[in-house]
Protein backbone atom coordinates (compact mmCIF):
# COMPACT_ATOMS: atom_id res chain seq x y z
CA UNK A 1 0.00 0.00 0.00
CA UNK A 2 1.52 3.54 -0.90
CA UNK A 3 0.56 4.76 2.52
CA UNK A 4 2.89 2.61 4.22
CA UNK A 5 5.94 2.81 2.05
CA UNK A 6 5.79 6.19 2.35
CA UNK A 7 5.67 5.89 6.48
CA UNK A 8 8.07 3.58 6.63
CA UNK A 9 11.07 5.27 4.20
CA UNK A 10 10.07 8.37 6.66
CA UNK A 11 10.89 5.89 9.19
CA UNK A 12 14.13 5.11 7.90
CA UNK A 13 15.24 8.55 7.30
CA UNK A 14 14.34 9.56 11.48
CA UNK A 15 16.78 7.00 12.23
CA UNK A 16 19.23 7.13 10.24
CA UNK A 17 22.19 8.40 11.87
CA UNK A 18 23.20 12.20 11.45
CA UNK A 19 26.29 13.22 9.41
CA UNK A 20 29.55 12.62 10.81
CA UNK A 21 29.52 13.07 14.49
CA UNK A 22 31.02 9.42 15.72
CA UNK A 23 33.72 10.73 13.11
CA UNK A 24 34.13 13.65 14.44
CA UNK A 25 34.51 12.78 17.85
CA UNK A 26 37.06 10.31 17.30
CA UNK A 27 39.01 12.41 15.43
CA UNK A 28 39.19 16.24 16.86
CA UNK A 29 37.45 16.07 19.95
CA UNK A 30 39.88 15.53 23.00
CA UNK A 31 36.78 15.18 25.60
CA UNK A 32 32.93 16.00 25.71
CA UNK A 33 32.47 18.22 28.58
CA UNK A 34 28.51 18.71 28.79
CA UNK A 35 26.20 15.81 27.59
CA UNK A 36 23.54 16.08 25.46
CA UNK A 37 21.55 14.43 28.14
CA UNK A 38 23.11 17.36 30.34
CA UNK A 39 22.11 20.25 27.77
CA UNK A 40 18.73 18.89 27.61
CA UNK A 41 18.12 18.54 31.19
CA UNK A 42 19.32 22.04 31.33
CA UNK A 43 16.84 23.75 28.72
CA UNK A 44 14.14 22.27 29.69
CA UNK A 45 14.93 23.66 33.25
CA UNK A 46 15.64 27.13 31.81
CA UNK A 47 12.50 26.98 29.36
CA UNK A 48 10.48 26.20 32.86
CA UNK A 49 11.93 29.21 34.34
CA UNK A 50 11.83 31.70 31.25
CA UNK A 51 7.86 30.44 31.28
CA UNK A 52 7.40 31.38 34.81
CA UNK A 53 9.09 34.63 34.76
CA UNK A 54 7.23 36.14 31.70
CA UNK A 55 4.12 34.64 32.48
CA UNK A 56 0.82 36.59 30.98
CA UNK A 57 3.73 38.12 28.35
CA UNK A 58 4.23 37.50 25.27
CA UNK A 59 8.15 36.80 24.22
CA UNK A 60 10.13 37.90 21.27
CA UNK A 61 13.15 35.25 21.04
CA UNK A 62 16.23 36.30 19.27
CA UNK A 63 18.39 34.45 18.35
CA UNK A 64 22.26 35.12 17.54
CA UNK A 65 23.46 33.30 14.30
CA UNK A 66 24.92 30.77 13.69
CA UNK A 67 25.45 29.66 17.01
CA UNK A 68 22.17 29.77 18.64
CA UNK A 69 20.51 27.97 16.18
CA UNK A 70 20.80 24.82 17.59
CA UNK A 71 19.85 25.97 21.36
CA UNK A 72 17.09 28.52 20.12
CA UNK A 73 15.16 25.06 18.53
CA UNK A 74 15.34 23.41 21.70
CA UNK A 75 14.78 25.94 24.23
CA UNK A 76 11.75 27.19 22.38
CA UNK A 77 10.25 24.31 22.52
CA UNK A 78 10.33 24.35 26.45
CA UNK A 79 8.46 27.88 26.78
CA UNK A 80 5.22 27.27 27.00
CA UNK A 81 4.27 30.71 25.76
CA UNK A 82 3.14 32.77 22.74
CA UNK A 83 6.49 33.71 21.23
CA UNK A 84 8.05 35.09 18.41
CA UNK A 85 11.46 34.15 17.11
CA UNK A 86 13.75 36.35 15.02
CA UNK A 87 17.54 36.19 13.84
CA UNK A 88 20.46 38.32 14.10
CA UNK A 89 23.50 37.10 12.19
CA UNK A 90 27.31 38.96 13.37
CA UNK A 91 30.78 37.96 13.04
CA UNK A 92 33.14 38.57 15.96
CA UNK A 93 35.80 35.38 14.71
CA UNK A 94 36.93 34.83 11.58
CA UNK A 95 38.24 30.84 11.26
CA UNK A 96 40.38 31.79 14.50
CA UNK A 97 39.78 31.00 18.42
CA UNK A 98 40.81 34.49 19.59
CA UNK A 99 38.15 36.93 19.57
CA UNK A 100 38.74 40.46 17.82
CA UNK A 101 36.87 42.58 19.94
CA UNK A 102 35.15 44.01 16.28
CA UNK A 103 31.44 43.07 15.49
CA UNK A 104 29.76 43.48 12.31
CA UNK A 105 26.36 42.91 11.93
CA UNK A 106 26.05 40.55 8.90
CA UNK A 107 21.66 39.93 9.26
CA UNK A 108 19.82 42.87 10.82
CA UNK A 109 16.49 41.84 12.64
CA UNK A 110 13.20 41.77 10.40
CA UNK A 111 11.23 42.66 13.96
CA UNK A 112 10.70 46.29 15.65
CA UNK A 113 11.78 45.75 18.83
CA UNK A 114 9.88 48.72 20.42
CA UNK A 115 7.43 47.79 23.13
CA UNK A 116 8.56 43.89 22.76
CA UNK A 117 9.63 41.53 25.81
CA UNK A 118 12.82 40.09 24.00
CA UNK A 119 15.57 37.50 25.20
CA UNK A 120 18.48 37.38 23.26
CA UNK A 121 19.18 33.85 23.02
CA UNK A 122 23.82 33.38 22.83
CA UNK A 123 25.73 30.49 22.42
CA UNK A 124 28.60 31.57 24.87
CA UNK A 125 29.63 34.72 26.61
CA UNK A 126 33.36 34.52 26.14
CA UNK A 127 34.92 38.08 26.61
CA UNK A 128 31.53 39.27 26.69
CA UNK A 129 32.11 42.07 23.96
CA UNK A 130 30.17 40.63 21.01
CA UNK A 131 27.27 40.53 23.65
CA UNK A 132 27.78 43.85 24.88
CA UNK A 133 27.67 45.45 21.38
CA UNK A 134 24.86 43.85 21.12
CA UNK A 135 23.00 45.10 23.94
CA UNK A 136 23.91 48.78 23.48
CA UNK A 137 22.57 48.53 19.78
CA UNK A 138 19.32 46.50 21.19
CA UNK A 139 18.37 48.80 23.97
CA UNK A 140 18.59 51.63 21.79
CA UNK A 141 15.32 50.18 19.82
CA UNK A 142 13.17 50.80 22.89
CA UNK A 143 12.47 47.17 24.03
CA UNK A 144 9.75 46.83 26.92
CA UNK A 145 12.35 44.45 28.05
CA UNK A 146 16.31 42.97 27.34
CA UNK A 147 17.20 39.85 28.99
CA UNK A 148 20.33 37.69 27.55
CA UNK A 149 19.83 33.61 27.86
CA UNK A 150 23.33 31.76 27.10
CA UNK A 151 24.25 28.41 27.46
CA UNK A 152 27.72 28.84 27.86
CA UNK A 153 29.77 31.56 30.31
CA UNK A 154 33.09 30.98 30.42
CA UNK A 155 34.04 31.47 33.72
CA UNK A 156 36.27 34.87 35.28
CA UNK A 157 37.32 36.59 31.16
CA UNK A 158 35.15 39.10 30.45
CA UNK A 159 36.50 42.13 29.37
CA UNK A 160 33.30 43.52 30.10
CA UNK A 161 30.17 43.70 32.77
CA UNK A 162 27.22 41.94 31.92
CA UNK A 163 24.02 40.86 33.09
CA UNK A 164 23.14 37.57 31.48
CA UNK A 165 20.28 36.52 33.42
CA UNK A 166 19.69 32.77 32.48
CA UNK A 167 23.12 31.22 31.99
CA UNK A 168 23.23 27.27 31.57
CA UNK A 169 26.75 26.45 32.33
CA UNK A 170 29.78 28.31 33.59
CA UNK A 171 32.57 26.41 32.27
CA UNK A 172 36.88 26.90 32.01
CA UNK A 173 38.02 29.55 29.30
CA UNK A 174 38.90 26.62 26.94
CA UNK A 175 37.53 26.58 23.35
CA UNK A 176 35.06 24.33 23.06
CA UNK A 177 33.38 22.93 20.12
CA UNK A 178 29.45 21.01 19.40
CA UNK A 179 26.12 21.74 19.78
CA UNK A 180 26.12 24.62 17.72
CA UNK A 181 29.29 26.22 18.14
CA UNK A 182 31.91 26.10 15.28
CA UNK A 183 35.93 25.94 14.94
CA UNK A 184 36.27 27.37 11.49
CA UNK A 185 32.34 26.86 10.63
CA UNK A 186 32.73 22.77 11.52
CA UNK A 187 31.70 20.81 14.53
CA UNK A 188 28.06 22.86 14.85
CA UNK A 189 25.62 19.31 14.65
CA UNK A 190 27.65 17.86 17.20
CA UNK A 191 24.62 16.96 20.21
CA UNK A 192 27.02 17.69 22.70
CA UNK A 193 29.78 20.77 23.90
CA UNK A 194 33.43 19.21 23.61
CA UNK A 195 36.97 20.28 23.86
CA UNK A 196 38.44 20.72 20.70
CA UNK A 197 42.31 18.49 20.45
CA UNK A 198 45.26 21.17 20.48
CA UNK A 199 46.18 19.35 17.12
CA UNK A 200 42.72 20.05 15.46
CA UNK A 201 43.32 23.89 15.48
CA UNK A 202 47.07 24.67 16.53
CA UNK A 203 48.24 25.29 12.73
CA UNK A 204 45.76 27.87 12.02
P1 LIG B 1 32.95 37.07 22.79
O1 LIG B 1 32.65 38.34 22.07
O2 LIG B 1 34.42 36.93 23.08
O3 LIG B 1 32.12 36.89 24.04
O4 LIG B 1 32.66 35.86 21.81
C1 LIG B 1 31.41 35.66 21.35
C2 LIG B 1 31.34 34.72 20.16
O5 LIG B 1 32.58 34.10 19.86
C3 LIG B 1 30.39 33.60 20.47
O6 LIG B 1 29.07 33.94 20.16
C4 LIG B 1 30.94 32.47 19.62
O7 LIG B 1 30.41 32.55 18.32
C5 LIG B 1 32.42 32.73 19.58
N1 LIG B 1 33.13 31.93 20.60
C6 LIG B 1 33.61 32.33 21.79
N2 LIG B 1 34.18 31.33 22.47
C7 LIG B 1 34.04 30.23 21.70
C8 LIG B 1 34.42 28.84 21.85
O8 LIG B 1 34.99 28.38 22.87
N3 LIG B 1 34.10 28.03 20.82
C9 LIG B 1 33.46 28.45 19.70
N4 LIG B 1 33.08 29.73 19.50
C10 LIG B 1 33.37 30.61 20.49
MG1 LIG C 1 31.95 31.10 15.74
Amino acid sequence: MEGRVVLSELENKVHAPSVDVADARQRDIERVLITEQQIQDKLRELGEQITRDYEGRELLLLGVLKGAFVMMADLSRHIRLPLEVDFMAVASYGAATKTSGVVRILKDLDHDLEGRDVLLIEDIVDSGLTLNYLLKNLRGRRPASLEVCALLKKTGIQRVHLDVKYVGFEIPPDFVVGYGLDFAERFRNLPYVGLLKPDAYSDT
